[in-house]
């Protein structure tokens, strides 16, 4: 498989200074709340987000140097996404997340509630002092929807009448929103047409729907050695993703056990088992393509270059993670 690193190339040393950046951006006024940052960029993640950023800032503005405004967007944007990852994990009481234990784990639900928060306001003054208020109401915007997705999750824990569709606007919340957002924020800042900008956030609304999907999968299929986060945990903690929405059209059991949350022995276990038994992976794989496919579509606004097809790789780079 070919890493996740090597389709940065054409912005590998742009993502440097990113990450060496984003640390700077902290600020070392509260020790305890840049200890919990610093923990957290210095793990690492996969990055894709910025990547994408500073990828189609290349793609859209071809032979100039990427202007100081679409760095800064594509710091502000692994700042939101860091920071829902710390909330995320108290929510989710997840342990482990990027190889490193959680903020959480290490300094207490209190710091960890404090840092996510601290992040989201770092993020918001940095967008403000972008000086641009198209710019600012499509970021401000994905903050509202991060926090809508993850009310929406922990309403319909283990409601086995939940639709494709709601769990696909779900996931827009979650996911998409951010990748979409930030993609036409880049064309805003680029001047593009209003056409192309639409195609810009239809990119990343469809990598992003396609990125959760995938996600939701690999829970299912892959180890927390892997994903440097646990795995397995969604179905137990009623949130119903892909896979299991189709399982239950297969066997209607599977939602009798999804509706005594697992109660009697053998229950989760069985569950599990039914899911694998079931064409729900294969027919969630197919959805993750049919987003990836129209993702790389909306693409085609853009003119030829090394960082266009950088973007179109980062799609198969999505569907490869499962197929
Ligand atoms: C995790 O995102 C949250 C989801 C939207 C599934 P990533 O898988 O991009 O996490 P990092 O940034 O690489 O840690
Ligand atoms: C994405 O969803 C998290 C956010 C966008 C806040 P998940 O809950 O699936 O993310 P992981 O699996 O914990 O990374
Ligand atoms: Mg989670
Ligand atoms: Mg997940």
């Amino acid at each position: 498989m070919t890493s996740v690193t090597s389709l940065f190339a054409p912005v590998e040393t742009d993502l440097d200074l990113l990450t060496q950046n984003l640390k700077g951006l902290i600020g070392t006024r509260h020790p305890i709340l840049s200890a919990a940052a610093e923990h957290l960029f210095g793990a690492r993640g996969k990055r894709i987000r910025p990547a994408i950023v500073l990828l189609l800032a290349k793609a859209t503005l071809i032979d100039q140097e990427i202007p100081a405004k679409h760095r800064r967007l594509a710091e502000i944007t692994e700042m939101i996404h860091t920071a829902s990852l710390v909330h995320d994990d108290v929510v989710d009481e997840a342990s482990v997340r990027r190889g490193v234990p959680t903020v959480h784990s290490s300094f207490g639900n209190r710091i960890a509630v404090l840092a996510g928060d601290f992040l989201f306001a770092q993020s918001s003054w940095y967008l403000a002092n972008l000086d641009n208020l198209r710019v600012v109401k499509l970021l401000s915007q994905v903050i509202m929807d991060l926090a809508e997705g993850e009310i929406q999750q922990g309403l319909n824990r283990f409601d086995t009448n939940l639709s494709i569709e709601a769990y696909l606007e779900k996931s827009y919340f979650k996911t998409a929103s951010l990748l979409a957002n930030s993609a036409k924020a880049v064309g805003v800042l680029s001047e593009l047409s209003e056409t192309a900008i639409h195609q810009l956030y239809a990119y990343g609304r469809h990598l992003g729907l396609a990125f959760q999907i995938v996600d939701d999968i690999l829970d299912f299929t892959s180890s927390d050695e892997v994903l440097g986060k646990p795995a397995g945990s969604d179905l137990k903690s009623g949130n119903l993703t892909a896979p299991v929405l189709y399982a239950m059209m297969e066997h209607p059991f599977l939602a009798t056990l999804i509706e005594r949350e697992f109660a009697e022995t053998g229950d989760f276990d069985q569950a599990i088992d039914l899911v694998h038994q079931s064409a729900g992976i294969q027919r969630s794989r197919d959805l993750a393509a049919t987003q990836a496919k129209a993702a790389v579509e909306s693409l085609q606004v853009l003119p030829p270059s090394a960082a266009r097809q950088a973007l179109h790789d980062i799609a198969d780079y999505v569907l490869r993670r499962v197929f």
